[in-house]
Order: structure tokens, then sequence, then C-alpha cells
């Protein structure tokens, strides 16, 4: 029998309707068009309005669009994970949540919590229990809401981010398609840099934390600027070494989006041309766990059977890693 590998057969993407531009920014704290996009490559990012409207219902949408691409019921999926920092509530997961939005009434389903690698790490989660044989698809959702845990008076933090969902559906192949190969890390000891400072056991919350905005991301850029330069740029290149690929064997790269200077580092170590390079953040900036999947929803119909797809990411944790598929699937 040949051996049982994981490959994406549908993606699905949601961003909110809102778009938070430049612009905006510019009457909201004190900072200008020009140093936003040449510092980070960001142009506008996507907001959820709305009472009552969380990770879950962007989650939800993303789900939705998959299963209805792929033409499966809700209730064939067995297992749904989840990769969010902001999710609907401490408990339960947020991916139980979507599940029950979305009818998946026969999934088990959990979170993963490794902030901008969060996606790659389910991922790679999802894929091994595919490969061990045990399940025969997994839903992988990568999102965030991180407009609920920014502060719009700081302007180092509030230019960055912004609000999307995406997800893969992964099922088990025998022809040698999905993922290869997966380098993934992780050093709590940058945890430092890259924080919520309350709101945890630690220091739950209270009037004083609300008061001190600690509900907020907290974030030192130039250290994690300088981690995720070499950490995103040496994973991919150390999974490409291990594995022979060269820069002409890749198809794509799929950059987690948080600055775009630390995307063309990664892409020139590597060996690639920009047009191989995954770019959306001028229109999304980061979401965080949502940045993965929201390229490959972007660019499903440019993608092609065999192509050589390599995901890389870096963030809070700190956490970091690359991962080698094969696509498996024409877009019609
Ligand atoms: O996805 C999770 C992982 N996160 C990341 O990968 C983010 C990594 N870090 C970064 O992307 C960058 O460090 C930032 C975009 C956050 C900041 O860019 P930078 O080039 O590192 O700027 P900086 O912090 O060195 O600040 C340079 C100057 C400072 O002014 P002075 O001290 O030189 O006078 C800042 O006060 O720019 C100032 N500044 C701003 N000016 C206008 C900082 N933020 C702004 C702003 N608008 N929004």
């Amino acid at each position: 029998m040949n051996k049982i590998t994981a490959a994406i057969t549908a993606v699905g993407g949601y961003v909110p309707e809102y778009k938070l531009t430049n612009k905006e920014l510019e009457t909201m704290v004190e900072t200008n068009d020009e140093w936003i996009r040449s510092r980070t490559g960001i142009e506008e990012r996507r907001i959820l309005k709305g009472e009552g409207l969380g990770s879950s219902d962007m989650g939800t949408e993303a789900v939705k669009e998959l299963l209805k691409k792929r033409n499966i019921a809700p209730e064939e999926i067995e297992c749904v994970i989840c990769a969010t920092v902001t999710p609907d509530m401490v408990f339960p997961a947020t991916a139980n949540i979507i599940c029950d939005k979305a009818g998946m009434h026969n999934a088990f389903s959990f979170d993963v919590g490794a902030a901008c690698s969060g996606f790659l790490f389910a991922l790679s989660t999802g894929s091994a229990f595919i490969e061990s044989g045990r399940y025969k698809n997994v839903i992988v959702v990568g999102v965030d809401k991180m407009s609920s845990i920014i502060d719009y008076s700081d302007r180092t933090t509030c230019i960055i981010f912004g609000d999307g969902a995406g997800a893969v559906l992964l099922e088990a192949n025998t022809e040698g398609m999905g993922v290869q190969d997966s380098i993934l890390k992780s050093d709590g000891s940058g945890r430092q840099y890259l924080h919520m400072k309350a709101g945890g056991s630690v220091k739950p919350a209270t009037i004083e934390t609300v008061t001190a905005k600690e509900h907020f991301v907290y974030q030192e850029g130039q250290a994690v600027f300088k981690f995720a330069v070499k950490g995103m740029a040496d994973v991919s290149y150390e999974l490409m070494q291990r594995n022979n690929l060269t820069g002409d064997d890749i198809a794509w790269l799929v950059p987690h989006q948080a600055n775009l200077r630390i995307i063309d580092a990664t892409a020139n170590r590597m060996g690639l041309s920009k047009e191989k390079v995954m770019i959306n953040i001028q229109k999304y900036g980061n979401t965080t766990a949502g940045t993965l999947p929201l390229c490959l929803w972007d660019w499903e119909k440019k993608l092609k059977k065999g192509d050589n797809i390599i995901l890389a990411a870096f963030g809070g944790g700190f956490t970091w890693g690359a991962t080698w598929l094969k696509w498996a699937y024409n877009s019609i």
C-alpha cells in the first residue's frame, strides 16, 4: 500500500468588509501613510465590526466556503483544529464553537496557540493525524480578531494588525501530494518581547489591569524584527537543504505577513525571485494565525497540482517554522 500523506484539498477564507486605511490611522495616532508603507508594506487592514462577533464567526465563514467548494457535508468532518490567540472566550475552544456554528457535529476539535506560527503548527498536527491512518480528513483554521487586543492609541502596534480567517481541508492522499516535511521551533524566553501582560492566570483581569492597558499586545518591535528575519530565513533554508531543494524547485513561498522587509529577507535567503512570493500584507496587514491560509485563499486559482510550496512563519513565543508541501489539485 502507498504511504498516506495529508493533502490540502480545499481552501476557504473570510475577511471583514471594513477597511482601516493608513489615512484613517493618521487621524487616530501620530503616523503617516508613507512611514507605514515603507516600514511595513501595509496599506490597509480589515476590521471585524459588530456587537457579539468574534474569531469563531470569521472561522465559520471560512469553513463554510471550504465545505461548499469541496462539496462535502459538515457532518463528514472528523477533526477541526483552530489556531488563534484571540479565542472567542478563554474557554471553550474556538474550534468547538466553529464546529457548532458550521454544523460539524461529528468532529472533535481543539485550539492551538502558537501566535503567528499557529497555522503552521496546527497544519503539522492535523497532517500527523491523517498520516497515522487514524483520520481521513481534518480542517485546520487560522483566525485572529487582532482588533480585539490592539490599543488604537499605540502607533507601534495598531498600524500592523488586522482581522481575518483562512481554513484548509486536509485529506488522506496516496499519490504523494500534500505535506512532505516540516521544521517547527519554539523558544519561550522570547516571550519578554511579545506578549499580553494581563488576563492570564499569572495576572487575572482587574480594574487596575484594564486601566493600565495590560490587555493589549505588547511588542518590542525592533527585537522581534531581528529574531523574525533570522528565524524565518534560517528555518526555510534548513528545510530546503535537508530536502535537496533549490530556489528553482520551489513554485511558491507562502510567508507569514508581518512585515514586507522580513518577507524579502526570507525570499533572498531561499534564492527566490519576488514573483514566487505570495504577498497580500498591503491589503490585510498582519492577521496573526490568518496570514498563511489567507495567502493560499488569494492564490488558490494560480496553484497547480504538484507545485512545491514552502510555508514559513515567525511569531510570539517565540515560535517559528517552515513546511514543504506539494499542491494536490488544479482549480477549475
Ligand atoms: O507577527 C508577529 C511578529 N511581529 C513582527 O514580526 C513585527 C516585527 N517588527 C516590525 O515589523 C517593526 O519593528 C515595526 C514595524 C513594528 C517597527 O518598525 P521599525 O522600523 O523597527 O521602527 P522602530 O521601532 O525602529 O522606530 C523607528 C522610528 C522611531 O522614531 P525615532 O526614535 O527614530 O525618532 C519610532 O518612534 O519610527 C517611529 N515610529 C513611527 N513613526 C510613524 C514607530 N511607529 C511609528 C508609526 N508612525 N506608526
